[in-house]
């Protein structure tokens, strides 16, 4: 699957489609909402994400677990489904079926070391 060309033009034409959608959803939308004011600000940031784990260019610097940790409360199970689902109709819409499914490979397993995180970070508080 590696040998499928990804370009920055792709994430350029994903990301901001995606937080469209996002921000249209009944579920995740308030979330995002209430937490971004500077919305070209986040669409940059995680075009520089993207890019860093897409193509290896290292352009983002951040510690996406430290941040999701702050919204454990709003980031259940569902959130993560719908985030998931969104995300696969958004990259099979946009992206070639071989790009879409790189891209999708990704994002499940980075959601599902997040989720491992939150539910640790739930963990703890129990204590
Ligand atoms: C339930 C699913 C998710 C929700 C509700 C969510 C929500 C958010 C919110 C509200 C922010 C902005 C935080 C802030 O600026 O204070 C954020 C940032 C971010 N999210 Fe998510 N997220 C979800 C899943 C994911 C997944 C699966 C990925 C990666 C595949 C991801 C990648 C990022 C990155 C890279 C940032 C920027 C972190 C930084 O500031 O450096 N998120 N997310």
């Amino acid at each position: 699957m590696s040998d499928v060309e990804i370009t920055e033009q792709d994430i350029a034409r994903l990301v901001p489609a995606f937080y469209e959608r996002v921000r249209q959803d009944p579920m995740l939308g308030p979330i995002f909402e209430t937490a971004i004011d500077d919305w070209p600000h986040h669409l940059a940031k995680l075009q520089d994400f993207w890019s860093s784990v897409m193509l290896t260019t290292g352009r983002y610097k951040g510690q996406p677990m430290a941040v999701h940790v702050r919204y454990a409360d709003k980031l259940t199970k569902e959130a993560f489904i719908g985030w998931l689902n969104l995300w696969k109709q958004t990259t099979d819409d946009i992206l070639t079926p071989a790009a879409a499914a790189r891209f999708q490979d990704k994002a499940d397993r980075i959601a599902e070391s997040l989720q491992l995180g939150i539910d640790f970070h739930h963990a703890r508080r129990a204590e």
